[in-house]
C-alpha cells in the first residue's frame, strides 16, 4: 500500500512537473530566428592587420613572396650555403622540383628581403607577413606558423633605428609602454645579430607584456650582412640597413589571452566565435589597434 502511494504521488508529481513546463516553454515558431553572424576575423589574420596598420604609419609598404620556394630565396641567398648547419635546424619541408631542383615550403619570410630587394632595389623599406613551416608539433609549435619579416635599407641605417622602430612597434601593439632587450645572437644573414625580448610577468601564472622583470623572445633580428645585400644586387659599400622577423603567433596569443597555440589551426567554430574578431572592424592607428 506505501509502495502504491508512492507511485501515485510520483505520477501526480511528475505530470504537474510536465504540466509546467508545458506551459512555460512555449516556441513560438512565428517568431523571426537569431540573427546569423556573418562570420569572425581570425585573431591571426586580426594581429597581421593591427600589425600592417602599426608599420604602415611608419612608412613600411607590405611585400609577399610564395610559401613554396626554392633553395636559393630561402636559403643561398641569405648567406646559408650548401652544408650549412643552419639548413638542418630548420627542420624544413622539402618537395620535389622541376629539373632535379628540390623546392621547400620557405622555412621563414626571410626569402621575401631577397625577392623585394631585387624588385624594388634600394632604398626600400617593407613588411613581410606571412606562413612559415617547419617540422615541428607541440603546445607552442606547429608545422605551419606565422611570422613578420620587416626591412629597411638606405644610407645611414643602423641598430639605433632597429630599437627605435621595435619599441615604437610594441608599444603601439600592446598598447603601453614595453621594454626591449636586445642580446647578441647569430644568423647567416645578418651581422651583427641580435634576438630581442619583451618586458613581461608571470605573476599568478598568466603572462602580463609591459610590466613586471622577467623577458619574453620574440623576435630575431640584425644588421643585414653585406653578402645579402649583394646576393640581391645591392651595393653594400652605398646602402645598409636592418632586418628583423617576428613571431606573429606568440604575439596574438599574449595581446589576446590564448593559452595553446595549437587551437589557432584547429578550426573549431566554438573557438572562433569565442575569440575571433568582427569582420567590420578595420584596425588603424587613430581607430584602434
Ligand atoms: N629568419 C629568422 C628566423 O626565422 C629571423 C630573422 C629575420 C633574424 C631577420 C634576423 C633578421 O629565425
Amino acid at each position: 500500500e506505501v509502495a502504491a502511494a508512492i507511485d501515485a504521488k510520483k505520477t501526480t508529481l511528475a505530470d504537474a512537473d510536465l504540466d509546467r513546463r508545458l506551459m512555460t516553454e512555449k516556441i513560438d515558431v512565428t517568431l523571426p530566428s537569431s540573427p546569423q553572424a556573418d562570420g569572425y576575423v581570425h585573431p591571426i589574420s586580426q594581429t597581421i592587420d593591427e600589425i600592417i596598420a602599426i608599420f604602415g604609419e611608419m612608412g613600411f609598404t607590405v611585400a609577399e613572396g610564395p610559401d613554396i620556394e626554392d633553395d636559393w630565396h630561402n636559403f643561398t641567398a641569405l648567406n646559408i650555403p650548401p652544408d650549412h648547419p643552419a639548413r638542418q635546424e630548420h627542420d624544413t619541408f622539402y618537395l620535389p622540383g622541376e629539373h632535379g631542383e628540390r623546392k621547400v615550403l620557405r622555412t621563414h619570410t626571410s626569402p621575401v628581403q631577397i625577392r623585394s630587394m631585387m624588385d624594388q632595389g634600394a632604398p626600400i623599406r617593407i613588411i613581410a607577413p606571412g606562413r612559415v613551416y617547419r617540422a615541428d608539433y607541440d603546445q607552442t609549435h606547429t608545422p605551419m606558423f606565422h611570422q613578420v619579416e620587416g626591412l629597411a635599407i638606405d644610407r645611414d641605417i643602423s641598430m639605433a633605428n632597429l630599437k627605435w622602430v621595435l619599441e615604437q612597434f610594441f608599444t603601439a601593439f600592446f598598447g603601453t609602454e614595453v621594454k626591449t632587450r636586445f642580446r647578441a645572437s647569430h644568423f647567416p644573414f645578418t651581422e651583427p645579430s641580435a634576438e630581442v625580448d619583451i618586458q613581461c610577468s608571470w605573476e599568478g601564472g598568466t603572462v602580463k607584456v609591459g610590466e613586471g622583470d622577467d623577458w619574453l623572445e620574440v623576435l630575431g633580428s640584425g644588421m643585414v650582412h653585406p653578402h645579402v645585400l649583394r646576393s640581391a644586387g645591392i651595393d653594400p659599400d652605398e646602402w645598409q640597413g636592418f632586418a628583423f622577423g617576428i613571431g606573429i603567433d606568440r604575439l596574438a596569443m599574449l595581446k589576446y589571452g590564448i593559452p595553446d597555440l595549437r587551437a589557432f589551426f584547429d578550426s573549431d567554430l566554438r573557438w572562433l566565435r569565442h575569440y575571433g574578431f568582427s569582420a567590420l572592424e578595420v584596425p588603424t592607428l587613430h581607430g584602434g589597434v
